[in-house]
């Protein structure tokens, strides 16, 4: 990777961290906030969901028996990783959304296993999640280089560091099925626009199939999708001064078959009065209100693969677990 004036390194051993500046100004808690929950349809984007707590519980989610996408594609990413490294040679590897390193080791492995040693930028907004990310896969792989972008890839990536080509992009755990469609195309093409030829992106997305099988993913039996999705309104709490009750919240999610797409609300059992004190606003909430918290969408192969024709991708490799659960696409700019 470039040595860059603007790379730190905090501690021997510790990964080189670079922030990545917005290249558009990033809406904040309090602007979304304000813009979602002072009028109807009330919605809040689901990257807030992301607090130290709310990681940990997804964490615990992907171990869920009921919760298939995690263990889908990693046994797709263990299985293909080999043909992956063989088609693609990365010399670095950019990981958007890294969080814990959990499936890019299927990756390392086939790279050490072919005597390929890219580099490992993952980007991710926390600056501890990458920390330790970075030491554990240092241990793991002494070869390894890492370079750690600290930043939010919502915000453009026009800031980008230089890294060598051939660049493996990877956006993992159908976290675009977040995206609504114009926002999914919107991020594909600003990838797309950072590639050179010969890099490759791959995308893991999740499949429309079974409701049934779908609304017990978002519904586990333990009830850590529940605290997860209530979490939001803790974290409301602390970073907007708001008073929720959060007992007077119930999770709800469900399949919604004609926009191919789960929703997860939250839905205030009683009504009650908020004070969010940040916006310095009030807000009623009638019994029954509901407030979308997250949208995930479900592809079909062939909706998935319009959606990475539309943001100007071809598809190289489209692989699919037995069931078609889920896939994991590997493209190259047209
Ligand atoms: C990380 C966005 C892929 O949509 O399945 C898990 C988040 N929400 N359970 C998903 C999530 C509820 C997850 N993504």
């Amino acid at each position: 990777m470039m040595s860059r004036t603007n790379v730190k390194h905090e501690r021997r051993g510790d990964p080189a961290c670079v922030v990545v500046p917005p290249a558009r100004p990033a809406s904040t808690l309090a602007q979304e906030a304000r813009a979602g929950l002072l009028r109807a349809p009330r919605q809040l984007p689901p990257k807030y969901f992301y607090d130290a707590y709310g990681s940990a519980l997804f964490d615990r989610i992907c171990d869920q028996p009921e919760y298939y996408p995690t263990r889908t594609e990693s046994r797709l990413l263990e299985r293909h990783a080999r043909d992956i490294v063989a088609m693609v040679r990365p010399r670095s590897v950019i990981e958007f959304g890294s969080g814990m390193p959990r499936k890019i080791r299927y990756l390392l492995d086939a790279c050490e296993a072919t005597g390929c040693a890219p580099g490992y930028c993952p980007f991710d907004v926390c600056h501890e999640v990458l920390v330790n990310a970075g030491r554990m896969l240092t241990d793991d792989y002494p070869w390894l280089e890492v370079l750690a972008l600290v930043g939010d890839y919502g915000a453009g990536l026009a800031h980008l560091p230089p890294v060598r080509s051939p660049a493996l992009y990877i956006f993992l755990g159908s976290t675009i099925g977040n995206f609504a469609h114009a926002d999914a195309v919107a991020f594909l093409r600003e990838v797309r626009g950072t590639m050179c030829a010969g890099d490759h992106l791959l995308l893991g997305a999740d499949r429309v199939k079974d409701p049934q099988v779908l609304h017990a993913a978002y519904n586990d039996a333990e009830g850590l999708t529940a605290e997860f999705n209530v979490n939001l309104l803790r974290v409301l709490n602390r970073e907007l001064g708001a008073d929720f009750d959060i007992e007077g919240f119930r999770h709800y999610a469900c399949y919604n078959a004609p926009a191919c797409q789960v929703e997860m609300y939250l839905i205030a059992a009683t009504a009650q009065d908020v004070d969010l004190t940040a916006l310095g606003q009030r807000v009623h909430f009638e019994e029954g209100a509901h407030i979308l918290t997250e949208i995930s969408r479900k592809f079909t192969r062939a909706t998935l693969e319009a959606l990475l024709a539309e943001a100007g991708f071809t598809v190289v490799r489209h692989l699919q677990d037995d069931c078609a659960w889920f896939s994991l696409v590997l493209a190259r700019v047209h």
